[in-house]
């Protein structure tokens, strides 16, 4: 997927704060691709959240959905509904599951005469050790766990998926085609205080190693100037 350098940065809008969320869009609009809104953010404001962030630029909407693939599939034409860009599926919920999400998102897109949103598979959350993995029961270690469930994504024919940049290499194995986000990413300008990320990859390692699209927030959002952050971020992928 070829994208251009400031239209690769989705903005991590982790707020419940819909003014505040409101005001950095407004500050980014035109300097990144997208917001992502998350479950704080849609939780407290809903369908309000996709509405006012969507003037400002596309919407990955993340509330990674897993559910039976009837529910599922009645979220996913719901969200497409809205006309974000993407939304996110836990790719343990299988194939079907994936599969009628990718379906209904595409039908109810159409019927509302919007571009259909790409359904991201989420595969193994970064949060989880191989302990956590074992006690939930799905057979690992974690990064053969992340390929076999990225092959399931791909045999549902979703976009794409959702990883980390230590995850590109393997899962672009299991899934060629794949439009890659990629979330932990931290600009070599720059800090973030109290930083609980540990895996990170600075922008342009991130796209070297394969990312399509890349999720940044606080090295952004709490900036004294987010629109220059971006600005940096996208000065380093060029
Ligand atoms: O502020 P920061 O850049 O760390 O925000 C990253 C965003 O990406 C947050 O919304 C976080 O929940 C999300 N994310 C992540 N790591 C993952 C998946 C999602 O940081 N593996």
């Amino acid at each position: 997927m070829s994208v251009a350098p400031d239209r690769r940065v989705f903005v991590a809008l982790d707020t419940d704060d819909l003014g505040h969320a409101e005001s950095l869009a407004q500050k980014l609009e035109g300097a990144v691709g997208g917001f992502k809104i998350g479950l704080q953010l849609f939780g407290r404001h809903g369908i309000d959240a996709v509405r006012t962030i969507s003037a400002y630029g596309e919407i990955f909407l993340d509330l990674k959905l897993h559910d039976i693939p009837n529910t599922v599939a009645g979220a996913a034409g719901s969200i497409a509904a809205l006309g974000v860009r993407w939304f996110t599926v836990h790719a343990s919920g299988g194939v079907r599951m994936m599969r009628r999400a990718v379906e209904a998102a595409g039908d109810a897109a159409r019927a509302a005469g919007k571009q259909a949103p790409g359904a991201l598979a989420v595969t193994v959350l970064t949060s989880h050790d191989e302990d956590e993995l074992a006690a939930i029961g799905l057979s690992g270690p974690c990064r053969q766990a992340v390929v076999r469930l990225a092959g399931l994504a791909r045999e549902a024919q979703t976009a794409g998926l959702v990883c980390s940049a230590l995850e590109i290499a393997a899962v672009r194995e299991a899934f060629p085609g794949a439009t890659l986000m990629v979330p932990g990413i931290r600009p070599a300008s720059g800090t973030v205080g109290n930083d609980d990320q540990s895996r990170v990859a600075t922008p342009a390692d991130a796209v070297r190693a394969g990312a399509d699209l890349l999720v940044v927030g606080r090295p952004i959002t709490r900036a004294d100037d987010p629109r220059a952050a971006a600005r940096a971020v996208a000065d380093e992928l060029s």
